[in-house]
């Protein structure tokens, strides 16, 4: 998708986020929501405020929310992990951490349902192999890990992903740009699937890109905070660790600290982060620091990361050291998911005669 493109769609869908809040406080019953991460490092604050809060939010507002753990797409751009377990086990402890609560929401990994996995195969019958070359993310996503080779996977991940989304019927999937065109895919397979084997009583409804308000929070380096990048601060990171990060942190030469995030990147994200921790606007932190400098910025931000994220620090200790309760929770989530993902394959095979 060309830049242009992007901004188009991006534009609809900041648009639609506002008419959709609306809708949401009104009947949230009328929702289901999934989203997901890949399991490959901690959740750090760019996480937090840039999807974890709408998914409380959207929780508490009492819609339905489920969450995979991708452990598929966590084998596109690195071969096997050995730590993968542990990994898995502490993105768990971080949602439960932050207060996703696993006995209003399904929690679960794609390696342990089956019938999610297999929807794949119908599914990439109904995309052309031009149409996933297209995709924007794939791409960029292959040249950031400087893969020599794409992997079948990787190629096919975002028809993978479609499945997550339409095996449960969900209509809202709280994102950021860089998955829209994902999104519109499977927009794309529901729609073909309903128009090829359900036609007059449409099967998959259409999911909606709900989009977080929030500002792309940047990492210590000034660029977009990221697991990857070496850039982020854990959201489990002790009180220490999170000076260590900060005290590293980028800045620039001048004194007098303003909030441009053009031209001052580091500055400004060393802001931001400040302010969302405390709650107000990055303009009132950059005037209450003023000429002492990118010292008593720093100083700020250490403090604010601290206190904001004390308590859930505090939680995230406590299930840390409890592996038996993870492991139930995730159990219980992958069971939830099973049954729903062997109804809607047992459905698709009737609806593709393929009722033997
Ligand atoms: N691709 C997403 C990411 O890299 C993770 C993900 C997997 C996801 N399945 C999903 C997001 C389904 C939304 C819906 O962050």
């Amino acid at each position: 998708m060309s830049a242009v493109a992007m901004t188009s769609s991006q534009n609809a869908s900041q648009h639609r986020a506002a008419a959709l809040d609306a809708e949401i406080e009104r009947d949230p019953a009328a929702f289901r929501t999934l989203t997901g991460d890949r399991p490959t490092g901690a959740l750090h604050v760019g996480h937090y405020f840039g999807s974890l809060q709408n998914r409380i939010r959207l929780q508490d507002a009492g819609v339905e929310v489920l969450v995979v753990i991708a452990d598929y797409q966590a084998i596109t751009d690195r071969t096997a992990q050995s730590q993968l377990s542990d990994v898995v086990t502490g993105l768990l402890a971080d949602y439960l951490a932050v207060g996703i609560d696993p006995r209003r929401a399904t929690i679960f990994t794609h390696s342990h349902v089956a019938s999610l996995n297999q929807l794949l195969l119908p599914f990439l019958s109904l995309v052309s192999v031009a149409e996933i070359r297209r995709n924007p993310t794939v791409k960029s996503e292959v040249t950031a890990a400087g893969l020599a080779t794409m992997s079948g996977l990787m190629f096919t991940y975002p028809v993978h992903q479609a499945a997550d989304i339409l095996f449960c019927h969900a209509n809202l999937v709280p994102v950021g740009l860089d998955q829209l065109p994902h999104l519109e895919l499977a927009r794309t397979i529901a729609r073909r699937f309903n128009d090829r084997y359900s036609i007059g009583a449409p099967y998959f409804r259409q999911p909606e890109a709900l989009l977080s308000a929030a500002p792309v929070l940047l990492g210590t380096d000034g660029q977009k905070m990221s697991k990857s990048r070496n850039n982020s601060i854990p959201l489990r990171a002790t009180a220490d660790q999170t000076a260590l990060l900060l005290g590293k942190a980028k800045t620039d030469s001048e004194r007098f600290i303003s909030y441009e995030p053009e031209r001052r990147p580091e500055v400004a994200g060393l802001v931001m982060l400040t302010a969302l921790c405390r709650g107000c606007t990055p303009q009132e932190i950059a005037d209450e620091i003023g000429g002492r400098g990118s010292a008593a910025l720093k100083a700020a931000a250490i403090e604010a990361v601290n206190e904001r994220f004390t308590p859930l620090r505090a939680r995230r200790r406590d299930l840390a050291v409890d592996p038996g309760f993870l492991r139930d929770v995730l159990a219980d989530g992958n069971e939830r998911a099973n049954a729903i993902a062997d109804e809607t394959l047992r459905t698709v095979r009737v609806l593709m005669h393929q009722e033997y």
